[in-house]
């Protein structure tokens, strides 16, 4: 059950090794044919067949004809392979900005090689093939067929405020080879915002296994270097010619809705620098709070979302933010602090410690507004929220999949898609944000 701030329960068996899967593959690593592409999946490639078999694609675009040389073919059914000659290039194909990207190098982006306006149409596309398999939408619903992805400000290179960049046995900074442990040793990551690749790149990380960096509102930078197993060990801060050592708990300043957020170095906020603007201005929108109403803000972080709608209700409203982690809890009180009609409660969101916060809660939610990791709120939590009867349920989506599995459970608890959005909040990757209104059926 989720507890009002100072107690919060972490699950169990998180981040064990996963065993090492058989290869049943046939045998094909290191071929090379020819494909004509077809329809683009998600996860940053293309579908094609060659002698029966499925083939994912990278480095090509729907209609084109390519070379293609197997990468890895560990299953029966479908076996991964890179375009490595363009025989007839569609018409999105451009030069790759990044010198780093394409086959067999820097895995950081999937679409380097499409036009800007070429990636959100693949986006799109994407979302409409996720919401109509898994969430068994109607192809021909307008919601679907209407779908653009919309574009964020200041276009698809030095968007990036937060990375995590890798760092080989010699030290050098990098980003790893798609589906590798390998490390591409890099001078410049073109999608990072120019300062935290600079603090970054431009030096030698011995030891470290890896490194954190953010820039803040304010233009602070701060690297955060990190073991071998991922741990934290040392954090600096660079600000106005300084280098300082800092604290590794400490708070960076971001601005987002016309106000100004607190957040842990360490803790949840969008890494497009004009995404948490955008997902505001999105999630305000669809929720349109009104005065007095109760609003539910699931997988709150720093209160982003909470914060932003509460004056909405105004003093006569309530607003609570349920997070599981305990920094972010800490940031989020810190936030709403001049916002009495708001609380934080710390917990996790999870089908049985929903249903105990809302047996605590007394009063039913009229709005929702869920923002789960990758992974999703899942069947189970979406069936509790349906049984709110909430009147508006806004769910922030970073995986188009999770979210058409979870359009499902919302459709079979009664609620219905009444609204989408979707956002190239990750431009140069196959990564889309979306916002979805839900109403009661
Ligand atoms: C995608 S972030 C969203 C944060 C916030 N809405 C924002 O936009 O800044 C997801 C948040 O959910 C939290 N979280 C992950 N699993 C959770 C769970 N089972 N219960 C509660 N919070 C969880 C994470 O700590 C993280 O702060």
């Amino acid at each position: 059950m989720a507890e009002r701030r100072g107690s919060g329960r972490r699950r169990p068996g998180a981040g064990r090794p996963r065993a090492e899967r058989p290869d049943r593959g046939g045998g094909w690593t290191g071929r090379e044919f020819e494909v004509a592409v077809g329809p683009v999946a998600h996860g940053g490639h293309c579908v094609a067949r060659h002698e029966g078999r499925v083939v994912f694609v990278r480095h090509a675009l729907p209609g084109e004809r390519v070379v293609v040389r197997v990468t890895e073919d560990r299953q029966p059914g479908y076996c991964r392979a890179d375009a490595v000659e363009v025989l007839e290039a569609a018409p999105d194909r451009v030069e790759r900005p990044c010198p780093y990207s394409g086959p067999g190098r820097c895995g950081g982006c999937d679409w380097q090689h499409v036009s800007w306006e070429g990636q959100r149409r693949l986006k799109a596309d994407v979302v409409r093939e996720q919401l109509t398999r898994l969430g068994r939408l109607d192809a021909a619903d307008p919601l679907l067929t209407g779908l653009e992805v919309e574009p964020l400000p200041g276009g698809p290179l030095r968007w990036r405020s937060r990375a995590r960049f890798a760092v080989d046995r010699a030290g050098v900074p990098g980003l790893r080879r798609h589906r590798s442990h390998d490390v591409v040793a890099l001078d410049d990551c073109p999608i990072t915002v120019e300062p935290a690749a600079r603090a970054v790149l431009d030096r030698r990380w011995p030891g470290a296994g890896a490194v954190d960096v953010a820039v803040d509102s304010a233009g602070t930078v701060t690297t955060t270097r990190l073991d071998r197993r991922g741990a934290p060990t040392s954090t600096r801060v660079l600000a106005a010619g300084q280098d300082v050592p800092a604290e590794p708990a400490g708070r960076a300043g971001r601005r987002a809705g016309g106000r100004d957020w607190e957040v842990e170095g360490t803790g949840f906020w969008q890494v497009h620098e004009s995404a948490a603007d955008a997902l505001v201005a999105a999630v305000t929108g669809l929720a349109a709070a009104r005065p007095g109403e109760t609003v539910l803000d699931l997988y709150a972080g720093a209160g982003l979302f909470g914060g932003a709608l509460a004056p909405s209700v105004g003093d006569s409203g309530r607003v609570v933010c349920v997070e599981a982690d305990a920094e972010a809890c800490a940031a989020a009180e810190a936030n709403l602090g001049g916002l009495p009609q708001a609380e934080v409660w710390q917990g996790e969101v999870d089908a049985e410690g929903l249903t105990g916060l809302l047996e605590e809660l007394g009063d039913a939610p009229d709005v929702v507004v869920l923002d789960p990791p990758r992974a999703g709120a899942g069947p189970a939590v979406s069936r509790v929220v349906a049984g709110t009867g909430a009147r508006a349920v806004v769910y922030v989506a970073c995986d188009p999949a999770s979210l058409g599995r979870d359009v499902a459970a919302l459709a079979g608890a009664g609620y219905r898609l009444a609204a989408l959005r979707a956002f190239d909040a990750f431009p140069m990757t196959a990564h889309v944000e979306c916002v979805a209104l839900f109403e009661p059926a």
